[in-house]
């Protein structure tokens, strides 16, 4: 899923219940990384398929080379929160 705080885009993943989040548009260009396809630990960009590390924001294959931010979860009372700085 993906949420907007103050402007900026960030897209949350469920791996097996363990939640992380990255920025929520691809680095290469303007897509939501939350409608791409999730394999294991990878999440694949809609638009250009580039891979991404969803725990790591690392960028695993072409055309992406720049990482995606991540952002630390807790879950607190069955809410999921991200820690945006
Ligand atoms: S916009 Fe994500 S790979 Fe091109």
């Amino acid at each position: 899923m993906r949420f907007t705080h103050k402007g900026r885009c960030i897209a949350v993943y469920n791996l097996s219940g363990e939640f992380y989040a990255t920025s929520g548009i691809c680095t290469h260009e303007h897509a939501f990384m939350s409608e791409g396809y999730i394999d294991g630990e990878t999440v694949e960009c809609p638009l250009h398929q580039g891979l991404f590390n969803i725990r790591t924001g690392a960028a695993l294959s072409p055309p992406v080379t720049k990482n995606l931010k991540t952002f630390k979860t807790k879950i607190e009372n069955g809410q999921v929160y991200v820690l945006v700085d």
